[in-house]
Parts: structure tokens; sequence; C-alpha cells
């Protein structure tokens, strides 16, 4: 296939939601599907979304039993990173716990391996990483800090951030996770002061972040921290997002939506206070069904979250602790099989409620005329395919900007 910004292509059946705003309830599953399907994209920007036949003249390329959907958008990574644990992952295996190992492993140990390793050694840990999302149909993406612990660790590791992101060919933005873990010999008071004061303001005035984050449990940050953190974050003009309810609950998801947060994410230990506030308020839940059943945890209550109206997103959460997996397909074949979402519910959330999240969706998310082309010719005839094979990659062609990215 020649790599240009210009193309035109058909295919058996072709799905997307549509609009800029997420999409919750009844609407969440029911985005467009045309049959027999044509796009064509002209400079990196869609051109044509309707019937293949109006495509005659133009010569398209055919995919025969192939689906045609809008790019992956993975709105909660926590790239970059450098160096595996896999070593913790058996030790879980073998009865340690999550927050029984937080310390000689889990965030303090990804942060001593970052602050041991050069820039160089980062990004080409990261390079390969990032081309293998593009394969698996991720056209848009979150990079995270949260592995840097001071001030200066953490800029470090968003400018690393920003440096992976203009190499990328995805549409990319970095989110400062201000708040991930207490610098060991600092005191937790400090450490959000010094975040809200020093390290929120500096990130902001270098360009360094798209939006601010932080985690909320028993073993890192309060719900006090996230109303500094938010309201330090607004003083940035920087949207706030939050690590909810993983390991265990602590209301932060309906103080995340009373502090208008982009997004409360996680959610395995929701309250019902929580889910009627996410099913009320405009606060994205995002789900990282990856991350349960790597952990073992507790499901959310996704059926109630999207019946009470929530807009839900799914995303990867890849990060060596809690999911080393960074294939969309693959978080989208767990959100079905796991969380029991439709093959459609879970198109809408995996593309244009992401993109939302991520503060891209006029440009990205779904496949309408003016938008970018970021858009995936899958295996199969309907979408459906791709939750019903887990552990296969689905993804033929990957386009970011009208320009192929990735594939088999
Ligand atoms: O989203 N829970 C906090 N942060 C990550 C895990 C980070 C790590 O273990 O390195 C998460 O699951
Ligand atoms: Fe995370």
């Amino acid at each position: 296939m020649p790599r240009t910004a210009s193309g035109a292509i058909v295919a058996t059946s072709l799905v997307t939601a549509r609009g800029s705003a997420p999409w919750r309830g009844a609407e969440l599953g029911a985005p467009m599907v045309i049959e027999d399907a044509g796009i064509a994209w002209s400079d990196g920007v869609i051109t044509f979304v309707g019937p293949a036949e109006e495509l005659r003249g133009t010569d398209p390329e055919v995919f025969r039993g192939c689906t045609i959907a809008p790019g992956f958008v993975d709105c909660h990574t926590h790239l970059p990173f450098v160096g595996w644990r896999a070593d913790e992952f058996e030790l879980r295996l073998a009865g340690r716990s999550y927050r029984d190992l937080h310390g000689e492993g889990g965030i303090y140990r990804s942060a001593r391996l970052f602050a041991e390793a050069t820039d160089d050694e980062v990004m080409a840990f990261c390079r390969p990483l990032v081309a293998e999302m593009a394969d698996h149909g991720t056209t848009a993406m979150e990079l995270k800090t949260g592995y840097g612990l001071s001030v200066e660790g953490e800029l470090r590791q968003a400018r690393l951030a920003r440096r992976l992101a203009d190499e990328a060919p995805q549409a990319t933005t970095v989110t400062l996770l201000a708040c991930h873990a207490v610098p060991e010999a600092m005191e937790r008071e400090d450490w959000v002061r010094t975040a809200c004061a020093e390290l929120i303001p500096a990130a902001a005035a270098e360009g360094l972040a798209d939006a601010v984050d932080l985690y909320v449990e028993d073993i890192a940050f309060t719900l006090d921290d996230l109303r500094a953190v938010a309201e330090a974050a607004a003083a940035a003009g920087l949207p706030v997002r939050c690590h909810a309810d993983q390991l265990g609950p602590s209301g932060a998801a309906e103080e995340a939506v009373k502090l208008g947060a982009r997004s409360a994410d996680h959610l395995n230990n929701v309250s019902n206070e929580g889910v009627r506030a996410l099913g009320e308020g405009g606060t994205v839940g995002v789900l990282l069904p990856a991350s349960t059943a790597f952990m073992r945890a507790v499901p959310p209550p996704v059926r109630t979250l999207v019946e009470t109206g929530a807009a839900i997103a799914l995303a990867t959460d890849f990060n060596p602790g809690t999911s080393p997996v960074l294939s969309m397909p693959e978080a989208v074949a767990t959100g079905c099989s796991l969380y029991g979402l439709t093959p459609l519910e879970a198109v809408t959330a995996s593309t244009l409620n992401p993109a939302w999240v991520l503060g891209m969706a006029e440009r990205a998310g779904t496949l309408e005329v003016g938008k970018r082309a970021d858009l995936l010719v899958l295996e199969g005839e309907a979408f459906r395919q791709v939750p019903y094979r887990p552990g296969h990659n689905p993804v033929l062609h990957a386009y970011a900007g009208g320009t192929r990215v990735g594939g088999r």
C-alpha cells in the first residue's frame, strides 16, 4: 500500500460514532453502521464517508470481508517508562499483594529504573512499544508522568513524553501524574504542597502537560490532596483527571465529578454514590479491563454505570506493574468478556469517548468529513470479530492523518 496522506478505500462495513461530545446510555451502543461502505481522505483529512458506490471512479482499494473503524484512542497509558516487572507478577501469583510490594517493587521500583536510565535508554525502550501500539490500531493516545517522583524527575519524564510524542505517528497528549506515590523521605503533605506550588506551574509554563492526574488510594493520596491538585491544575489552565477507587473505595469518583474532572479512571471499587455522580455528571468513567484481569481485581459495576447514564471509555492502562498490555483490541476483548460490554458499545468507548477525555474529539475519535483520517481496516465483516478473538491482532492497516502507520 502506498504511504500517502490521500486515499480511498471500500470495505464490507464501516462503523463510527459521530460528533465531538461523549456518548452515554443507550446511545453508547448505537454507532452508525454502513454496509458496503467507503471512505476517502485528502491531505490527511476525511473528505467522504458513505456508500461504496459513491466512490466509484476514484479507484478505491477494496477490502472484502473487512470493517473500517476509527483508530483506537488509548486515553490511559503510563508511557514513557523503562523496564519490566515480570518478577512482581510472579510474586503476586504466589500470594503477595500489590500493596505489599509497594516499595521494594511497584511504582517506586519503576521510579528507580527511570532515574537510573539515560534519556536515550528510555527513548530506546519506548520507541518499539509506540510502534507496536500503532500496529494494534492505536492512532491517538495519552502519555503520562508519575515515575519521576521529584520536581526535576517529573519534568524530565514530561520532556521525554513530549519527545516521544514528537516522534510518534499518533496524535498524543501528555498528562502530568503529579501525585502517583509519595517520594521516599518526604511527607505526603509536603509533596502535595510542592507539586501544587512548583511542579504543576513549572510543567504548565514549559508547555509540558495537557492535563494533571492524581492517584487516590490508601497507599497514595487523599481526597483533600485531590482537591488541592485540582485547584492547582485549574490555576494552570489544565483539566484534572484521577485514578479513582482502584484497590479500594475512597469516594474519589464522586469527588472527581464534583470537581469537574475530565475523567475518573479504574473504578473497580466505586461506591453507589460514585456511580450516581458519574451518571449525572460530565466526568467520563475510564475503564481499564486489562488491568482488572491482570490484577485479578473485582470488576467495576459497568452495566450499572452504563444504565445510570455514565459516559465510559476503554483504555489499556499500559504500565509495567498493573497492565503490561498495550493492545487496544485486547482491552476491547477483555472489556466485552469481563465487563459485558457489547461490541458496538466498545466501539464508542474506545474511540469517541476517549478522544473527548484527551481533549481531541473535535479532530479525532470518529469518521466524519473534516476530521483527521485516523482509521483502521479490521479483519471481519463487522466489529464483533475484534472482541471475539482475544489475543489476535485484527488490525490489517492503521492510518494516522491519512498515512499508513501500522497493521499486520
Ligand atoms: O494505573 N495505580 C496506580 N498506577 C498504575 C500502576 C503503576 C505501577 O504499578 O507502576 C495503575 O494501575
Ligand atoms: Fe493508571
